[in-house]
């Protein structure tokens, strides 16, 4: 049986804020954003939408409510609203998840500085836009998943306490990158074999969470990931990146979780030393009664999961068939196949699966249901990868609700 959500416990979950975090770096000064998207609204920057009024706070672009849900200063996608899309999510459609609000900024005032202790020089290199786009460029398809989603199935499904934005399955899309290889560009900027970190840092306004300034959010990637398949992406699904997207450059971390992927790209630290950061220390590691006291190592890859194409309480009618649709993803190896349970998990089928399974991207499935008896009811979809993982029934807690991959009860009414 489903745990029942404690009415209480998910109400702590709505209200839950970031916990505090110190902040201390020595950085040489980022250029400043031009303008970041309350205040653009007003000087009505070229290329902004009209349709400014309709977005939540600090996104630029319209978020119609039947494809988004706001989420505080986020805007998760419905899952519902892919159905229609392919294996890219289309740019208005693709979650948006900001620390603080969309910095409108552009190409010409933008610069990247790469600098620190790991370089070969002692000074900081700068690349300009075009710098960045002479060199070879790369196109890959890659998922990007807040390490949050599902987190609001801690409280509703396992009756637990967690602290964040209560995600349902919405904060994650495909899509098409293309831009040059980190690599090239760290090699350029005279990357030396000592150096083990590298930290990206964005444009947008500095992070105070809980009355402590964070300062801009950026994130240590181990040298060896940064060496690998990490992008610096300037166009999405075949145009330049929307201002919410982190026009007009952001990185691109295939099967880590989102955080990673730093959008507004401003500058790169390159270090012979450890680095941190609040998005390591803090935020994105996980505390808990699993957990040594100081919080497990600072999260990486992603994990798997499945969604119904359904919004939580769809009605569906009895005595007619139905194609459920869905998709599945894990960030560790190739999808094997996704099972379905119609009956709260008693029995178990293979759903069709509508795509060959690729790394770093996501699967379509279908499974035809034909209810009989009316009332409540329970879906729940089970994906297994070629690595072997399989979603669990529950996942073990963590504070701030991060990694949830347990199989969803996705709950409908049969009428
Ligand atoms: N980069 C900057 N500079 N500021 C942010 O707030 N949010 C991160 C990441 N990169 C963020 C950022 C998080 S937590 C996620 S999940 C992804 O961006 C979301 O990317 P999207 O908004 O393009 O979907």
């Amino acid at each position: 049986m489903t745990p029942a959500p404690d009415r209480r416990d998910l109400l702590k979950l709505l209200a839950a804020a970031p916990v505090a975090a110190h902040f201390a770096a020595a950085a040489p000064a980022a250029a400043a954003p031009a303008a970041s998207a309350p205040a653009a609204a007003a000087s009505a920057a070229p290329g902004l939408p009209s349709a400014r009024a309709e977005a939540g706070p600090g996104i630029v672009k319209p978020l119609p409510p039947e494809v988004f849900t706001l989420r505080g200063t986020n805007a998760e996608t419905n899952f519902a609203a892919l159905r229609s899309t392919g294996l890219h999510t289309p740019a208005d459609r693709f979650f948006v998840r900001n620390h603080t609000s969309t910095p409108v900024l552009s190409e010409s005032e933008w610069k990247l500085t790469v600098w620190g202790s790991g370089l070969s020089g002692r000074r900081p290199v700068e690349f300009s836009y075009g710098r960045l786009r002479s060199l070879p460029s790369v196109t890959r398809t890659a998922l990007v998943e807040c390490a949050g989603n599902g987190r609001i199935f801690y409280a509703t499904q396992q009756g637990q306490d967690v602290a964040g934005t209560p995600w349902t399955l919405g904060s994650i899309g495909a899509a098409r990158w293309r831009g040059v290889r980190l690599r090239d560009v760290l090699r350029q900027a005279g990357i030396t074999s000592s150096a083990v970190d590298v930290m990206p840092r964005g444009l947008d306004d500095e992070f105070v969470g809980n009355g402590v300034n964070h300062g801009r959010v950026r994130r240590p990637l181990p040298v060896a990931k940064a060496l690998d398949d990490v992008i610096l992406a300037y166009e999405m699904n075949g145009e330049p990146l929307p201002y919410d997207h982190g026009y007009p450059v952001r990185v691109i971390v295939p099967a880590w979780i989102g955080i990673a992927s730093i959008k507004w790209l401003g500058d790169i630290e390159v270090s012979a030393a450890p680095l941190s950061s609040p998005w390591t220390t803090e935020f994105y590691r996980l505390f808990g009664d699993a957990y040594p006291p100081g919080g497990s190592v600072p999260l990486g890859r992603q994990t798997l999961k499945s969604a119904f194409e359904l919004p939580l309480g769809a009605s569906l009618e009895a005595g007619v068939s139905h194609r459920l649709t869905g998709r599945a993803w894990s960030a560790a190896a190739p999808v094997s196949h996704v099972e379905i349970s119609t009956d709260g998990g008693a029995r178990w089928r293979r759903a069709h699966l509508r795509d060959t399974p690729r790394r770093d991207s996501w699967v379509r499935w279908t499974a035809d249901w034909r209810p009989r008896r009316t009332g409540p009811a329970q879906l729940l979809a089970r994906t297994t990868d070629r690595a072997g993982n399989t979603q669990p029934e529950r996942t073990v807690h963590n504070t701030q609700g991060y990694l949830f991959d347990a199989v969803v009860r996705h709950p409908v009414t049969v009428v």
